[in-house]
């Protein structure tokens, strides 16, 4: 395939996710809930996993074919042991320009340290409520919110240099009349807060389009309090819509991915723990490339891993939630159903 690889939608692959992880400490109901994932629940075992070898032969092939940036996701990638080992190997890649981590807060107080060491560039921790029941309730009871508050302050006085950020996943009437509060709090900080539409993500979170807030409404909101004014995307195809407070509070972020769908500039690739490529979030099937990284007869020869990414991004038309949009706006009998399970969340990290 000639370069540059593009997709079937003329979209560069600049963006890989990795899964390192499966499992997670917290069950949010948006996500795992508790009641699929009980204790009989099968997770991977260690070995069904990518070792941190595999990862990294993936990455640089990845970043060979284009990619820049690379996010570690769950599950909770912090579960995973020795992970800072792993993001050092991972900032050495030639061409891999920034490194982030999405990561629930529970541990990282304990791993900032040695991430930021590695040469991890930058936080990204999940948090939906200051209220402690509302918390707790969207962490399925299993997170403590002064604890993932102290890793928050821990993350920023570490200085990572490409900053913390928050991500707020908002379902109406059960965390939205807090947004504002949480806001408050990060407001002055240099913490960007994101508010992200609750999506219709995996296949147990029973996920209904009057659940979602749109970006819209919690930025008319958000604007009667503070006066916001829109700040230019960082890179094309930016997730989150960003602005920042006219009077100087700092910058927040909407990502829309139900109301205002970005899958024209989407260049993102998710590698899950087990090693499956996934070109869309809502795919539901994934091409194995663990086979091909534990073949002996490639030992030492990444040109049929790179070969094989490279015809899976070629082949790529998916383009979810844009047809989403667009059966809904046909009124489609078929509205929101396809066929086949979508990939569940924590699987495929978000
Ligand atoms: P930045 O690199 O800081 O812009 O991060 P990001 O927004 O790409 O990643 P993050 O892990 O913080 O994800 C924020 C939210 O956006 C999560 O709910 C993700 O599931 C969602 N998201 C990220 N990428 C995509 C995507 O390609 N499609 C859709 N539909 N949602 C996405
Ligand atoms: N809708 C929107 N965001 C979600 N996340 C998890 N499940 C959903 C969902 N159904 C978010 C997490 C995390 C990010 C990677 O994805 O809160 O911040
Ligand atoms: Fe919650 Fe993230 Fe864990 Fe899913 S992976 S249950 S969103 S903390
Ligand atoms: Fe990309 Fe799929 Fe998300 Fe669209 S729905 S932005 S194609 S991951």
């Amino acid at each position: 395939i000639a370069a540059p690889l593009e997709d079937q939608h003329a979209r560069p692959l600049r963006d890989l996710r990795i899964s390192v992880m499966d499992r997670c400490n917290f069950r949010c109901p948006y996500c795992m809930p508790d009641s699929t994932y009980h204790e009989g629940f099968r997770f991977l075992a260690p070995g069904e996993r990518l070792d941190f070898n595999e990862i990294e032969r993936v990455a640089h092939v990845a970043a060979e074919l284009g990619v820049t940036k690379l996010r570690l996701t769950g599950g909770e990638p912090l579960l995973r042991p020795d992970l800072s080992k792993l993001v050092e190997r991972l900032v050495q890649i030639p061409g891999i320009e920034d490194i982030a981590l999405t990561t629930n807060g529970m541990l990282l107080k304990r791993h900032a340290p040695a991430l930021h060491a590695a040469g991890l560039h930058r936080v990204t921790v999940s948090l939906d409520s200051l209220d402690p029941a509302v918390f707790a309730r969207m962490s399925g009871g299993r997170g403590d919110l002064l604890t993932v508050l102290d890793s928050i302050e821990a993350a920023r006085a570490i200085g990572f240099p490409g900053g913390v950020k928050i991500n707020t996943v908002v379902q109406r009437d059960v965390n939205d009349s807090g947004v504002t509060e949480l806001l408050a709090r990060f407001r002055h900080t240099g913490i960007i807060v994101r508010l992200i539409e609750y999506m219709d993500v995996g296949n147990r979170n029973g996920w209904e389009r009057a659940d979602v807030v749109t970006s819209q409404e919690l930025r008319t909101r958000i604007n009667a309090l503070w006066p916001l004014d829109p700040v230019s995307p960082g890179y094309p195809g930016e997730v989150a819509t960003r602005y920042r407070y006219v009077d100087g509070g700092g910058e927040i972020g909407f990502i829309s991915s139900v109301s205002a769908p970005f899958c024209g500039d989407c260049s993102r690739a998710r590698l899950s723990s087990e090693g499956q490529l996934f070109t869309c979030l809502f795919a539901t099937k994934g091409t194995d490339l663990r086979g091909i990284l534990r073949d002996p007869a490639y030992a030492g020869d990444d040109g049929a891993l790179r070969q094989a990414l490279a015809q899976i991004w070629h082949r790529r038309i998916d383009r979810y939630s844009e047809e989403r949009e667009e059966r809904r706006s046909r009124a489609d009998a078929l509205n929101d159903r396809r066929a086949g399970e979508k990939i569940e969340m924590h699987y495929i990290g978000g």
